[in-house]
């Protein structure tokens, strides 16, 4: 059977990247919301990033720290080829997320059309443990998956639809949902996709422990002195 690096690897392998799906010449309104939410100094980090081109507009309009990560190196590669000298002022990360450490923290964290293709809880667990070591607090995660309603497949691969409570339900109380939209994706074969998009910031969590001192059912032990 195919590894899931495998799939992904053929899919950028087998066709143009203006050919796959999931392709945008415009990524929106992922740049409206970075715009909104990241200064050019920013840390930026693209998780799946592919071939997508929105490194293309970010270094166009100055972005100094862009961080892109992707399972397939070879989707890495045309956007490197792509950008020629421009590359150099990006950094490449191959790597799969649900195994990914992240050695620093960004202040904006965006992912389209990934986080949807975990299936499992493991998987969403070992990918929100990565999203809170890499995402600082106030940071703003952009996150796109199918919407409810929408397809069921994603690449071929079968992924779990969200609307914005349902992300805010898995995503927890870390996390506070600022805007939410839905948007029919015309793909390059002329279908259309219906996405969920949500706008969060990292907050601290709003829920506290009601025995901070006492985590345990146990009595406050007596110390005597
Ligand atoms: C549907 S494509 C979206 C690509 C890009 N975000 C875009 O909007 O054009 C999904 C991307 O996620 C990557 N991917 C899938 N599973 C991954 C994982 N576990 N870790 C890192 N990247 C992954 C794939 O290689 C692919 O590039």
């Amino acid at each position: 059977m195919k590894t899931l690096k495998q799939h992904w690897l053929d899919r950028y392998q087998g066709a143009a990247t203006e050919k796959l799906s999931w392709f945008q010449s415009q990524p929106q309104p992922s740049l409206n919301w970075i715009r909104a939410n990241a200064t050019l100094n920013s840390a930026v980090i693209d998780i799946g990033a592919g071939a997508s081109v929105l490194v293309d507009h970010l270094l166009e309009e100055n972005y100094t720290d862009i961080s892109l990560l992707d399972l397939a190196g070879a989707a890495l590669q045309i956007s490197r080829q792509r950008l020629g000298l421009k590359a150099e002022r990006v950094i490449w990360l191959t790597a799969d997320i649900t195994q990914w450490q992240p050695s620093r923290t960004y202040s904006l964290w965006h992912d389209r059309a990934v986080f949807h293709f975990l299936t499992s809880v493991e998987d969403r667990e070992a990918y929100k443990r990565a999203l809170l070591a890499g995402l600082e607090i106030g940071g703003t995660l952009i996150m796109a998956t199918f919407a409810l309603g929408g397809p069921q497949k994603c690449s071929g691969l079968p992924i779990v639809q969200y609307d914005a409570e349902k992300l805010q339900a898995e995503l927890g109380d870390q996390f506070e949902l600022l805007e939410s939209l839905q948007e029919q994706h015309p793909t390059p074969t002329g279908n259309s996709q219906l996405f969920n998009w949500c706008l969060f910031r990292r907050i601290y969590s709003r829920v506290k422990s009601p025995n901070r001192a006492c985590p345990t059912d146990k009595p406050m032990p007596i110390l005597h002195i």
